[in-house]
């Protein structure tokens, strides 16, 4: 009997690693004939640990599940699917992954991660191989038709990006991956590359295929040691089948890769600040242009593009750009696994097609606040996001609404606040956040950053507050319009979708500063 516990960090922190052994121990004292499967995650934070045991009616699901369950669960007969009060039924039926549109985590906490016959049997590498048929230029204009837009915030089109690569003349291009993910609330690279890193593969090889590269790199937090170690492991099975190297599946294609792990600069997720990175220099950003596209690592033609990205090809390749495209809402196409976090009852991935409402996301998937207080305000897009009061919760998910209404989906990190949150200290944190984070290089970030919080500061004294706004508004457009890549550029969202929608906040009052 199969019984699956995700081995997914976050599910890890929550104690799967435990639950693991006590199941696997108590099977060996009570003769029972269980294989432990640890799998990725579903998404269901709230409910991981999540257990699931293969029954002749499908998997069955229980959680969440502390080691001090087990006995009972035994008990109660869950290696057939038996009753008992964790028992969730079907894992396919369970309400938050069944209203999903799962096309890009489809197979994750599925299968085995570093299986490739449980990739392969739930249709993983059809992409691939109808790409290894195509000429360069037809994967191209599939991935341009599907309306795939970059994934880790700017939404640039990806298949404009592939071509500029493609077009450029050079004997040795590459792929880079930017795995990064230093977004507050944001996990959606995280969980695929531990639960199903084989589709990151098959997404890097296409995009190789398609634009004449041969060598790519997946370039990772170092905070992020599991996902490493499993993109590590499948890479070498990859390799081990034909999958990477000299004969892609036999085709006489060549593609592969490695992994490279940063050492924890937010700003090195900036693509040409994680170029120098990977070239072993200094974290700092480069001015565009030369766009990466054209002169990127090793001043050689790169794409780099996002996880989600790369993991959302496969698919198109697979069902056709017009497929993917049918999902999403105006020019934002297909879906976008939406991560909900923060004080938030059901956090979790959640992915589907463009266009639900933050209200729906929040109130209805997310279930409202933990705290079971009312929400007060919303971050979307990580740290250098905008904060939008429910006045604004009727925004559809959307790269151009959100624009529309001073805010960005970025790489779709939502982090959800009650009324207990302070909106002047929230402004005041996404400054010194910039000014820590800085790289140095210009100005407007640098010195702005500081500045920021200073004035902030003398906004909670009640030191002029009249001019003390006038100055952080100004202070705020030299960031916005002066910076030279986004952390300073963008920093002005967050203060200024606070001092915009919760001006009261911005009263004099001590504020709680550790
Ligand atoms: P950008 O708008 O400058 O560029 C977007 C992408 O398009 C880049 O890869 C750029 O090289 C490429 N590009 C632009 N014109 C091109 C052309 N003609 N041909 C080929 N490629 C072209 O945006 P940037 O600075 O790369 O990213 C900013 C975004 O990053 C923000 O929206 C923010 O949300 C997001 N972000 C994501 C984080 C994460 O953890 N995923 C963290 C921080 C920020
Ligand atoms: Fe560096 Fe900040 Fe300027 Fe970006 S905005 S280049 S992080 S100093």
């Amino acid at each position: 009997i199969k019984v699956y516990v995700p081995l997914d960090s976050g599910s890890v922190a929550l104690g799967a690693d435990d639950v693991a052994t006590a199941i696997a121990q108590k099977a060996t004292t009570a003769g029972a004939d269980v294989k432990v499967v640890r799998n990725g995650s579903f998404g269901m934070y709230w409910l991981e640990p999540m257990v699931e045991v293969e029954t002749s009616h499908g998997r069955v699901a229980y959680g969440p599940v502390k080691p001090e369950d087990v006995d009972a669960l035994f008990a109660a007969d869950f290696l057939t699917g038996g009753e008992h009060k964790l028992y969730l039924g079907r894992t396919e039926n369970i309400p938050f992954l069944k209203s999903q549109t799962r096309l890009t985590f489809q197979r994750c906490g599925f299968i085995d991660p570093v299986s490739l016959e449980d990739y392969r049997a739930y249709d993983g590498l059809t992409g691939l191989k109808n790409a290894l048929e195509m000429t360069d230029e037809q994967i191209v204009q599939s991935v341009t038709d599907s309306g795939l837009r970059g994934r880790g915030g700017a939404g640039f089109p990806t298949g404009i990006k592939w071509n500029t690569v493609r077009q450029a003349p050079a004997e040795q291009k590459y792929i880079v991956c930017n795995a990064d993910e230093g977004d507050s609330g944001t996990f959606a690279d995280r969980m695929i590359m531990e639960g199903e890193p084989f589709v990151l593969i098959e997404g890097m090889i296409i995009a190789g295929l398609a634009t004449g590269a041969t060598k790519g790199y997946v370039y990772t937090r170092s905070e992020y040691p599991a996902a490493i170690r499993i993109m590590n492991e499948a890479i070498e099975v990859a390799r081990a089948n034909g999958v990477l190297g000299e004969n892609i599946l036999g085709s006489g294609k060549t593609f592969d890769m490695e992994v490279r792990m940063g050492a924890g600069a937010y700003v090195c997720g900036e693509e040409t600040s994680l170029l120098n990175s990977m070239e072993g220099k200094r974290g700092v950003v480069r001015a565009k242009p030369p766009l990466p596209a054209l002169e990127g690592f090793m001043g050689r033609p790169t794409v780099v593009n996002n996880v989600i990205s790369l993991c959302s090809v496969p698919v198109i390749l697979e069902k056709g750009a017009d497929y993917y495209r049918d999902f999403g809402m105006g020019r934002s196409r297909g879906t976008i696994p939406i991560q909900i976090a923060g004080n938030v009852k059901h956090g979790g991935l959640y992915e589907v097609g463009f266009g639900l409402t933050l209200g729906e996301i929040v109130e209805q998937i997310g279930g409202g606040t933990a705290t079971g207080r009312p929400i007060k305000a919303v971050q979307v897009g990580g740290p250098l996001g905008a904060y939008f009061p429910k006045e604004l919760f009727d925004t559809p998910f959307d790269y151009e609404e959100f624009a529309k209404r001073d805010g960005l989906i970025g790489h779709a990190g939502v982090v959800v606040f009650d009324d207990t949150v302070d909106l002047m200290k929230q402004a005041r944190f996404a400054m010194e956040f910039c000014a820590i984070e800085s790289c140095g290089k210009c100005t407007p970030c640098r010195i702005g950053s500081i500045r920021g919080t200073e004035v902030v500061d003398k906004l909670a004294r009640g030191e002029d507050p009249e001019l003390q706004i006038e100055l952080l508004t100004d202070l705020c457009n030299t960031m916005k319009f002066g910076s030279l890549c986004a952390l300073g550029g963008f920093t002005p969202y967050p203060v200024m979708s606070a001092l915009t929608h919760f001006p009261d906040d911005f009263k004099p009052h001590a504020l709680d500063i550790a």
